[in-house]
This record gives structure tokens, C-alpha cells and sequence, in this order.
């Protein structure tokens, strides 16, 4: 019976993870996403590993509360698609306020590649709050998205900084 059970969790994973990339398979094919990969984001992890984070657990949490999760997840596959390297951004632009500034230029570069429906914009431009004290969420989803944002980016940080404490690791796959 417990094999049966584990078998049938395994097989609904499987199909919301499949139905997830056929949500996001365009726009993670697309050059100007995967361009995001030559950017690190939070230490060793790129932008184009984050955004894809934060899609899949959106994706998830969305489904699972029955919100728009195909919204959600596209968002967030653009969500910080400002194609720069954020660490040098100050000292090349004279824009100290990346944080405050990359929600809009997500939104600008996206809407050049995609169509984006009215929720998916919103979650763009919102997704920094509460560091955008001034744009606040308008949606569950997109308040959601300022959830796995950070959650997702503290991961990124904290997983790498655990490996520099500890390298060595019994079945260690890095
Ligand atoms: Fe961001
Ligand atoms: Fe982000």
C-alpha cells in the first residue's frame, strides 16, 4: 500500500512538473532568457537559475491555492530580466538603486519578447516589495512572488555560503 502511495505522489509530481515547463518552455527557450545565465544573481547561482526557482515554487503554491499559477510562473521566468551584471551596475551606470530600478527594466525588456497579460505585468513590476515601500503588491499571486523571491534568493545564499563552511560532505553531488 505504502508503495502504491509513494508511486502515485511520484507520478502527480512528474505531471505538474511536466505541465509546469509547458507553461514556461517558451520563454525559457527564448535567447533574451537564456542570455541570463551569463549574470550571477545571489553568488554562484545565475539570474536564469533564479528566475526559474522562483517560477517553479510560484507554479506550485499558485496550483496549489488555486490562483493563476500559469501567471505566476511566466512573471517570474522574467521577473529580473534586466540583462546586466547587477554587482557592477553602480560603478558602470551611476545607478546606485538597482534594487529599486531592475523591476521596470525587467518589465521594459520583457514586454519587447513576450505578450504579458495585464496579472503578469503587475507581478513584474511588484515583485520588490517591501524594498519598493511605494509599489505594493495588487494580487495574491504577485504577493506570493514577493515571497519566493526572497525566500528562493536567502537559499541561494545560504547554500552557497554552507558549502564554503563545509566543502566536504558525505554524498555530496556539487
Ligand atoms: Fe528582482
Ligand atoms: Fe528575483
Amino acid at each position: 500500500m505504502r508503495k502504491i502511495i509513494a508511486y502515485k505522489a511520484k507520478q502527480k509530481k512528474r505531471s505538474i512538473n511536466q505541465e509546469f515547463f509547458e507553461v514556461i518552455k517558451d520563454m525559457y527557450e527564448h535567447p533574451a532568457v537564456q542570455e541570463m545565465k551569463k549574470y550571477n544573481h545571489h553568488c554562484d547561482t545565475d539570474c536564469l537559475q533564479h528566475c526559474l526557482n522562483v517560477a517553479y515554487y510560484n507554479y506550485q503554491i499558485c496550483k496549489f491555492l488555486g490562483l493563476n499559477a500559469k501567471a505566476a510562473a511566466r512573471a517570474a521566468m522574467v521577473h529580473d530580466l534586466f540583462l546586466y551584471d547587477w554587482h557592477k551596475h553602480a560603478s558602470e551606470t551611476g545607478d546606485r538603486f538597482h534594487a529599486l530600478t531592475h523591476p521596470k527594466v525587467a518589465l521594459r525588456n520583457a514586454k519587447k519578447y513576450f505578450k504579458l497579460t495585464p496579472l503578469e505585468q503587475e507581478i513584474i513590476l511588484n515583485h520588490m516589495w517591501p524594498v519598493t515601500f511605494y509599489r505594493s503588491p495588487k494580487s495574491w499571486e504577485s504577493f506570493i512572488t514577493t515571497c519566493t523571491d526572497k525566500v528562493c534568493g536567502l537559499c541561494e545564499f545560504t547554500t552557497f555560503y554552507s558549502y564554503k563552511v563545509f566543502p566536504v560532505r558525505p554524498f555530496s553531488q556539487r
